[in-house]
């Protein structure tokens, strides 16, 4: 026994460290099980299924590690300028995902295709979108946040709204930055819930009006044409009239002649 107690006491340093290590290693693996993405932080809950954090990463493209059980992904707070087509599809159980505070401009047709059936809400607030590009929401049918971005306010934001299928509460956060026509008093308002206001209706104006101008110049150009033709032609029937004139005088001379002849 005494020899069992020597032997442990002067292996205890080597295995401790083996025990150390080997905690080390379970931790790790564990580490290793729930690092679902190489770069972000991942949870799971019983009831809300699996989570993963890329907050604040300084992250300029979407990983593409995330597993596609994923219930919610937050990627709020990177550099992103566009989500490229597809940039979720696998991730066929989502339900939010959070895009807010990056640098987005762009949404590329079908960036959140694949997504329809499961995702409930979508934060695309604090970004750099200007246009609405409804084929980057095709099928999508989830609450959007688009608050907090340099909208352009046109007759074409104003259509490509009635082609997205978002859910219509997400419209109150498009806020006029700009508009175009300027003079419509959109800009800081969210002009879509206000159905009175129409920018395309403005927009056929003003091609009715550059219409009238064009038609206005052919006319002008006709006119100008008729009164140069019905000129050119008086002068000429001056000149035939002229002629006319002229001709009884040298027919009774030739009659003249015709009569002297016939008396010669
Ligand atoms: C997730 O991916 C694995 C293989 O990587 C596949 O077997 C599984 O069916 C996928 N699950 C879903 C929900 O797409
Ligand atoms: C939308 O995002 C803004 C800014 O990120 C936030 O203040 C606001 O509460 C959000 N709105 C909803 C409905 O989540």
């Amino acid at each position: 026994m005494p020899l069992l107690a020597d032997w442990l006491l002067r292996h205890s340093v080597v295995m401790c460290l083996l025990l150390h290590s080997l905690v080390l290693m379970t931790f790790c693996f564990h580490h290793a099980a729930t690092t679902c993405s190489k770069r972000c932080y991942c949870s799971e809950s019983e009831t809300g299924g699996k989570t993963v954090r890329c907050s604040n990463l300084q992250l300029t493209e979407i990983p593409e590690d995330i597993p596609n059980d994923t219930r919610r992904v937050y990627l709020d707070f990177n550099l992103f300028t566009t989500i490229p087509t597809n940039a979720f599809a696998s991730l066929t159980n989502l339900i939010e995902l959070d895009l807010s505070h990056n640098e987005l401009n762009l949404l590329e047709p079908g960036a959140f295709r694949g997504l329809g059936s499961s995702l409930q809400f979508l934060d695309l607030s604090s970004n750099k979108l200007i246009n609405l590009n409804p084929a980057a929401f095709e099928g999508l049918r989830a609450r959007a946040n688009l608050t907090n971005n340099h909208w352009h306010c046109d007759c074409k934001l104003q259509r490509a709204v009635l082609r997205v299928d978002l859910e219509p509460a997400s419209l109150a956060g498009i806020v006029c930055q700009t508009s175009d026509p300027k003079e419509m008093g959109v800009e800081g308002r969210a002009f879509l819930l206000e159905p009175d206001i129409d920018l395309c209706v403005m927009m056929k104006r003003t091609t009715d009006v550059a219409m009238l101008v064009v038609m206005f110049g052919w006319f002008t150009m006709v006119i100008s044409y008729l009164v140069y033709y019905v000129r050119a032609n008086q002068e000429d029937a001056r000149r035939h009239l002229e002629y006319l004139k002229s001709l009884p005088s040298r027919q009774g001379k030739s009659e003249d002649s015709s009569t002297i002849s016939t008396v010669v």
